[in-house]
């Protein structure tokens, strides 16, 4: 690493990155300077033409490695942003994605819209708990529950809910199966990779569970039972559910939707890129 100035040095490990196939070397660069020396983006530029603390050189050197290695950047640092706020991510969890900021939205927007006094809402295969915290956060006096079948996860899970202060009931166990009564939205985003893709996958995303990726050879190995377990618990009128999917099973996961679910109204979401990315099981 050329050390002679911070500047310097993020250019030449933005080089490392670049020849190692990291898409965006220079911006993880950046970020993997300030993560070494806990600066803010403004202090980096204010030290970009001075010497860099030669203490933190070692930790930097190490984090460097492990990028090139193609190991997330995210999972280096130790966390990453869901929903404006941060979460601590570690291998034993998928990194939260901003697609899946979506089933926050349209929780709040249904309890919202519908008017629902202290809904219960659960979470399935919570991972780190980005999505049942946010909602936590978002509307305080809802009775929110989150499941996973990786305790590794669920210990995650329960150091962001600390650290953010947030209230929800940690389970561990399969889908649904933890839990009892009824609700009022149902949210999931479980692993629905197919199975044949997985081989072909980036080489950060290769990185993560297996088990938060893998849905099995036609993609629906979590999803059918996860319907079924959503059929029994959730409430007949006034609720919803909503699942993150992906292109590649839409018109499997339709037919089986709408299997599972005839009296419901069932509709795609699509993401910013206009791709489905959610399934809505509404029942008026
Ligand atoms: C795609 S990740 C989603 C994590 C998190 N909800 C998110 O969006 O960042 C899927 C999660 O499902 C969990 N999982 C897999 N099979 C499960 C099952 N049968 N029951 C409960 N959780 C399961 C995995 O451990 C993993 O944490």
């Amino acid at each position: 690493m050329n050390t002679e100035t911070v500047s310097t040095l993020i250019r030449s490990i933005t080089e490392r990155l670049a020849s190692a196939g990291v898409e965006d070397a220079g911006v993880d660069a950046r970020l993997l300077v300030r993560a070494a020396f806990d600066w803010s983006a403004t202090e980096q530029l204010g030290m970009l033409q001075e010497q860099p603390p030669e203490d933190k050189l070692e930790i930097l050197e190490d984090h460097v490695t492990r990028r090139e290695a193609r190991e997330p950047l995210q999972y280096i640092t130790g966390s990453t942003e869901f929903y404006r706020r941060r979460f601590s991510v570690s291998e034993t969890v998928l990194i939260p994605r901003p697609e899946s900021e979506q089933l926050v939205t349209q929780a709040l927007s249904f309890v919202r819209d519908r008017e629902i006094d202290n809904p219960r809402i659960a979470d399935i295969c919570t991972g780190s708990g980005a999505i049942a915290i946010s909602l936590a956060l978002e509307m305080p006096a809802t009775e929110i529950h989150a499941t996973d079948i990786s305790s590794g996860a669920l210990g995650v899970a329960k150091q962001n809910a600390d650290d953010l202060g947030a209230e929800l009931v940690l389970h561990e166990g399969d889908l649904l199966d933890p839990l009892s009564g009824q609700f009022d939205v149902i949210l999931s985003n479980p692993p629905y990779i197919l199975s044949s893709a997985m081989s072909s996958l980036q080489a950060e995303v290769t990185r993560e569970p297996n088990l938060a990726l893998d849905g099995g050879h036609d993609g629906l190995n979590v999803i059918r039972p996860l319907f079924e377990g959503i059929a029994e618990k959730i409430k007949p009128t006034a609720s919803a559910a909503f699942v993150e999917i992906d292109p590649p099973i839409e018109e499997a996961v339709m037919k089986l939707a709408r299997g599972t679910f005839p009296h419901a109204g069932i509709s795609f979401l699509t993401d910013l890129a206009g791709l489905t990315r959610c399934i809505s099981i509404e029942h008026a």
